[in-house]
């Protein structure tokens, strides 16, 4: 099995695009020794946070992933901070990357725009990202399609250290699922479901009741033209509804297409099998949240585990650069 990497911010609350595009992946296709899961906190904190939110959230990430049906006893389940080498190795990256690089980022992009404050911590965080994948010799890193750029932009950085220094670092692949790659807001379809979001009616939390599921999908923004059809571009509400439901149903768009003629069975079957997947993991997950200790003692064996493997994969890059042995 490949060596697998990914990483959630804990920022907000996690949604459906979160789970359909980054986290139900990882337990279906990833539970292996190979495969290791961050909490990547040190992302958050590249805008302000509250800090007892942060830790708050940061219990909740961990209690997410493992509803999500990640075994502990498996995969390697962390803290980013707890982890320093992510933080040395990404000054590393931050030498390598260049700033019109850093600048081309639509992400940093778009969360610069209109803030007073930009930290630099914000401009820089896809080197901090190269780092987290980098740091494990990672050959598979699951996401939604919203990290592409920060993939290539790794791969690149990657390619550019080992053709200065010498063979150090596996260049890593994205790996983006066909459907839910980009789930949108269901109120404002040309725009992705986030967690920064000012649309919560648009947002479908991995947390809410049901029949606030069904309330929202009720109420999604579809078009006038009464027909059901995938096209993105001219169609992108419902569009995004044969998305939602191909992906809960797994079955392909074009079949799932195939069976509506009408707006509301579509968004009541959406919201019935959204319902049915995030059922069972709202369940494992409020047992996990009546155990914090529990929840805190595997992200500590999951640090342990986590420092051993990156202590080998920075020594071979500070080597590499002419850094002097420590010892
Ligand atoms: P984050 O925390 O924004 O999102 C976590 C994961 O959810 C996916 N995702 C979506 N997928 C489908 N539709 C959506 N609307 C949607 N919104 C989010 C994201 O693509 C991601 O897979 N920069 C990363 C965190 C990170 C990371 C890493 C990821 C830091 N280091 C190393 C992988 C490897 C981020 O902000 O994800």
């Amino acid at each position: 099995m490949a060596r697998v990497f990914s990483g959630i911010q804990p920022s907000g609350d996690l949604h459906l695009g979160n789970y359909l595009g980054a986290l139900r992946r990882f337990a279906r296709e990833a539970q292996s020794p190979e495969s290791l899961f961050c909490i990547v906190d040190l992302h958050a904190i590249t805008v302000p946070q509250d800090p007892a939110e942060l830790r708050a959230r940061t219990i909740q990430m961990a209690n997410l992933y493992l509803a999500s049906g990640l075994d502990p006893d498996v995969v390697t389940l962390f803290v980013q901070s707890h982890v320093p080498a992510h933080s040395e190795l990404a000054w590393l990256m931050e030498c390598t990357a260049s700033f019109g690089e850093l600048s081309r980022m639509t992400q940093f992009k778009e969360k610069s725009d209109r803030r007073d404050f930009v930290s630099a911590g914000l401009f820089t965080y896809p080197a901090l990202m190269a780092a987290d994948i980098l740091l494990y010799d990672t050959a598979q890193v699951p996401v939604g399609d919203d990290q592409r750029q920060h993939l290539e932009l790794t791969r690149d950085v990657a390619m550019r250290f080992n053709s200065r220094y010498g063979d150090t670092f596996v260049v890593p692949e994205a790996v983006i699922p066909k459907a839910a790659a980009r789930v949108m807001d269901l109120q404002n379809p040309t725009s992705k479901m986030s967690k920064s979001t000012e649309s919560p009616q648009g947002t479908v939390g991995m947390l809410d009741e049901p029949s606030t599921i069904e309330k929202k999908f009720k109420r999604a923004v579809t078009d006038n033209d009464a027909e059901v059809r995938y096209d993105v571009e001219a169609k992108p509400g419902v569009s995004n509804l044969l998305s939602i439901l191909a992906a809960a149903t797994d079955r392909t768009i074009e079949d799932v297409a195939s069976g509506y003629t009408q707006y509301g069975p579509l968004k009541a079957d959406a919201a019935a099998a959204v319902v049915e997947v995030l059922g069972p993991v709202q369940e494992r997950y409020a047992e996990l949240a009546a155990d914090p200790a529990q929840t805190e003692k595997i992200l500590a064996s999951g640090a342990e585990k986590a420092r051993a493997a990156a202590a080998v994969v920075l020594d071979r890059a500070r080597d590499a650069v002419g850094l002097l042995p420590r010892s």
